[in-house]
């Protein structure tokens, strides 16, 4: 039986595709294997949404062709995000690929790309508009928590971000259709499902009839069992509405916990970014968001340097970051992506200054973690246990809080996916310490 070995590169869309791909080629008769010494087709399932990202990717593809001097049975393939940007160019700089292929319904397409004679490679990189086949088996390593795709695409072009030209326009699977993969997912005895959509709040604005996505959050809440935690991410904050609060608020299974990527703390900036919002929205669907539901937990991305971003403008990014008070938050350096309108602005920031800025912001939310852990020493929290989490030999069991905390206990060892009552003992701006108190 031939052997694949699927590599991710990037966010958790792309690992969602990734499980996706492994699916499709399992019915192929492939097997799965970690080594890819003793695979016959490796594919970099890759991310392109900073130059960085690309250049890891790249960097394997080189250790790779050393492998293929040494074996020429391995075929080698680049799919997702980096694939559907850069297509058949793929090709002409590593001529030793097999297979590019992009996002969407391309990848169920690798089956019968693969049948075309070795040696002859092959391209599938239009834009993406369809969505992946209902009937395709998604591999999945873990029995507990499961990833649903919601939606594609995204229809906001931030001035910054490839995502709506390497995944295609905003585009929601039929409520039906998520609904029986959730009830397969219970019947499974999943314990935590996560809803992903680059804007996973957005869903089904397009639907005919349109069903929002606190109407489909309200539709999983009856389908799912009992303690069954749901997720979702990302959230896009022009789509936070009165009604999205209200569920988070009123759902059982819903967590406290939402990704809203701000981006910046100006008003300006955020014009620049093509972001419609300003800064006084954002703060208001923050405010919207903790008056109905307290103990929310709120994470976000920032990126500085952004093209003319002064020292005023970046200033009011760290007002912002105290003034919400965010959990957590992914920072990171302006990177000029070619074909997005952001990358032809003046007034790019230099290299130094975009380093410095965000050391300060990775600081300063160092800081805020901190104060926003530590405010649950002496409570007791629901946990999640989780074993991808656990740190080898520490002894100590660890899990996540329904606001997605890190939490590392003492106590008997659980079972994954147990719900458990933990008391926080001590934190760091990373995770949580406690002692297990009972299982729920
Ligand atoms: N440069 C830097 N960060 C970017 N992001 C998206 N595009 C870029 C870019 N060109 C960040 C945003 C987004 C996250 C997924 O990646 O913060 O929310
Ligand atoms: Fe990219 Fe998110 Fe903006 Fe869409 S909303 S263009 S995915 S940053």
């Amino acid at each position: 039986m031939p052997k694949l070995k699927v590599v991710t590169f990037g966010c958790q869309a792309n690992e969602l595709d990734s499980a996706r791909i492994v699916g499709i080629l399992a019915k192929e008769g492939y097997t799965f294997t970690d080594d890819e010494r003793e695979a016959d087709l490796v594919i970099l399932n890759g991310c392109s949404i900073r130059e960085k990202a690309e250049q890891k990717l790249f960097s394997r593809l080189g250790t790779l062709q050393a492998l293929k001097a040494e074996n020429p049975r391995l075929r080698l393939g680049v799919a997702g995000c980096l694939a559907q940007r850069a297509g058949a160019e793929l090709l002409r700089r590593f001529p030793y690929l097999d297979l590019v292929v992009g996002n969407g319904e391309h990848l169920a397409e690798i089956p019968q790309l693969l049948t075309i004679a070795p040696g002859q490679p092959t391209v599938a990189a239009s834009e993406p508009v369809g969505l992946f086949p209902e009937d395709t088996e998604i591999h999945r390593d873990s029995r507990v928590r499961a990833w649903v795709g919601i939606m594609e695409g995204c229809d906001n072009f931030c001035t910054f971000c490839v995502v709506p030209f390497t995944r295609g326009r905003e585009r929601s699977r039929q409520p039906d259709d998520i609904l029986r993969e959730v009830i397969r997912l219970r019947d499974a005895g999943y314990r935590e499902i996560t809803l992903l959509g680059q804007t996973v709040n957005s869903y089904g604005k397009k639907l005919e009839p349109p069903v929002s996505f606190a109407e489909l959050l309200r539709r999983i809440d009856t389908a799912v069992a009992p303690g069954t935690r749901v997720r979702f991410t990302t959230s896009y904050p022009r789509d936070v509405t009165f009604e999205l609060a209200e569920a988070m608020a009123s759902l059982e299974c819903v967590c406290e916990h939402i990704h809203l990527p701000v981006q910046t703390g100006s008003t300006r900036t955020l014009a620049r970014m093509g972001r419609n919002y300003t800064r006084a929205e954002y703060l208001e669907k923050v405010t919207l968001l903790r008056s109905a539901v307290p103990d929310l937990a709120i994470t976000t991305d920032i990126i500085v340097g952004f093209p003319g971003e002064t020292d005023a403008e970046f200033s009011e990014t760290l007002s912002l970051m105290g003034q919400v008070g965010f959990d957590g938050c992914f920072a990171f350096k302006f990177s000029p992506r070619g074909g997005t309108p952001a990358a032809d602005l003046p007034d790019q920031v230099p290299e130094s200054l975009k380093a410095e800025r965000l050391s300060r912001v990775q600081e300063l939310q160092w800081h805020l973690s901190l104060d926003r852990n530590r405010a649950l020493i002496g409570q007791a929290v629901e946990v999640m246990s989780d074993r991808e989490l656990q740190r080898r030999d520490s002894g100590l069991g660890s899990g996540r809080t329904r606001q997605n905390k890190i939490v590392h206990f003492r106590g008997a060892s659980v079972e994954e996916g147990s719900l458990l009552d933990v008391e926080i003992t001590d934190a760091t701006s990373h995770h949580l310490k406690g002692v297990l108190i009972a299982c729920v």
